[in-house]
């Protein structure tokens, strides 16, 4: 896949993106910052994320050289699907909000790339919508909404059977969010619980026109299946939605329960305790994906690369290991395999590509991710992402990253 802004006639500077960095730039410029606010941030003190990230420079490559290898093995499975290379698309809602193409720009982007999209529940596309989109069987991630909603005691077992008519091959069931997590910069730029708007992020937004002439045109920016509006007051009805949706006292058995429904690789999202991983095997999931939202849930939690190493330790191979989290360049995927995870998520990422340029965006972030993996191997000398180990890395005091991910 070219790269989207290659083609220009004339070019002021050499500035077309090149890196997840250089496309987080770029879309910050093309969105207002009400919607920047909501891809980019994270809860409280943002300790989480930038744990995230700082997690892989504690980890360091041990490369062999003169191998004759070159890293050209890039494929793997997740739920028996094969993908072209080890990285797909975590679920983030209302994509529709960053580009009004939302969900089906990602998953069409994650085809065309040879990867997997996992459409969020929150998505601002119906689930049925992004299928006849696509070619594809991509998977659906689902909030264990409360059984007590009220008139829909069966809310959940609802959804679950409607997406797999819909055709999705299989399931995430996010277990992170019993409550919404602090992110302050969302509450005070206007998308908090409930949404308030002020004239002057309206003003904002109108000093985005493209951004504002594909949300007047189009108004897909409310998650789809909580409710039927369009525009800003699908965002707030969709909002009391959820709060009256999420409930804290939901546990193992309603998980069980989905699991038994679901017909198809069956994964559970947001874990980080080793102990939740034994659950998770004991009630039958595919595998376990070991992520604190991106940081966006519980502030302070741990790492998702470190929890990872002690979920993967547990599991010895009995589930698949997913982990997203502070992905940002291929050397951070490979470490992830190196230290047990099958494939890995990205989030932000994917929203930037979709910001700055909309599928092609997302499309060329994935072919950045697929050439910087590449790159990974040879130069540690190794031809297949089946070969890495453990041994290929040693722990380290951290390194300091170039970028800064902040809101
Ligand atoms: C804007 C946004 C919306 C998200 N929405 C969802 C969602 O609807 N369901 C879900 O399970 N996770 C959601 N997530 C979390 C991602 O699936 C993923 O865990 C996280 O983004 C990974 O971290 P990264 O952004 O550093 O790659 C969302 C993340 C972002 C940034």
């Amino acid at each position: 896949m070219a790269n989207p802004f290659s083609g220009l006639k004339v070019k002021w500077s050499n500035s077309a993106p090149i890196s997840v960095e250089d496309y987080r730039a770029l879309a910050r410029k093309r969105l207002p910052y009400m919607v920047w606010a909501y891809i980019d941030g994270a809860a409280d003190d943002l300790a989480t994320l930038r744990g995230n990230r700082l997690a892989f420079g504690r980890w360091a490559f041990l490369p062999r050289f003169l191998t004759g290898k070159e890293g050209t093995g890039l494929a793997t499975g997740i739920g028996g699907r094969r993908i072209s290379l080890p990285v797909y698309l975590s679920p983030t809602g209302m994509c529709g909000l960053t580009h009004w193409s939302g969900e089906i720009a990602m998953a069409q982007a994650a085809e065309r790339a040879g990867s997997l999209c996992v459409v969020s529940g929150a998505a601002s596309y119906l689930p049925e919508e992004i299928h006849e989109a696509t070619r594809e069987r991509h998977f659906f991630q689902l909030y264990p909404w409360s059984n007590a909603l009220a008139g829909r005691h069966d809310l959940t077992d609802h959804y679950i059977q409607r997406v797999q008519d819909a055709g999705y091959q299989g399931l995430f069931v996010t277990v992170d969010v019993p409550t919404h997590g602090n992110r302050e910069a969302e509450r005070r730029r206007s998308l908090g619980t409930p949404p308030v708007f002020t004239p002057g992020q309206l003003l904002e937004a109108a000093l985005h026109p493209r951004w504002l002439m594909g949300y007047l045109r189009h108004q897909r920016v409310a998650p789809r299946l909580m409710t039927h509006r369009g525009g800003l007051k699908g965002i707030a009805e969709a909002g009391e939605f959820q709060l009256r949706a999420m409930r804290p006292e939901l546990n193992w058995d309603d998980i069980k329960r989905m699991r038994d429904r679901w017909n198809g690789p069956f994964y559970i999202k947001g874990l980080l305790h080793p102990d939740d991983a034994e659950k998770a095997i004991e009630i039958g999931a595919t595998g376990i994906v070991v992520s604190n939202h991106g940081g966006r849930q519980l502030d302070g939690s741990e790492a998702a690369l470190d929890a990872m190493v002690k979920i993967a330790d547990r599991v010895n191979g009995r589930a698949e290991i997913l982990l997203d989290g502070g992905i940002r360049r291929g050397a951070d995927v490979v470490k992830a395999l190196c230290l047990g995870a099958t494939a890995v998520g990205i989030g932000r990422p994917t929203l930037y590509g979709l910001g700055a340029a909309g599928s092609a965006g997302v499309e060329h972030i994935l072919e950045i991710f697929r050439q910087e993996i590449a790159r990974t191997l040879t130069l540690l000398g190794v031809t297949d992402v089946s070969e890495l180990n453990r041994s290929m890395l040693t722990r380290v005091e951290p390194y300091p990253f170039g970028d800064s991910n902040e809101v």
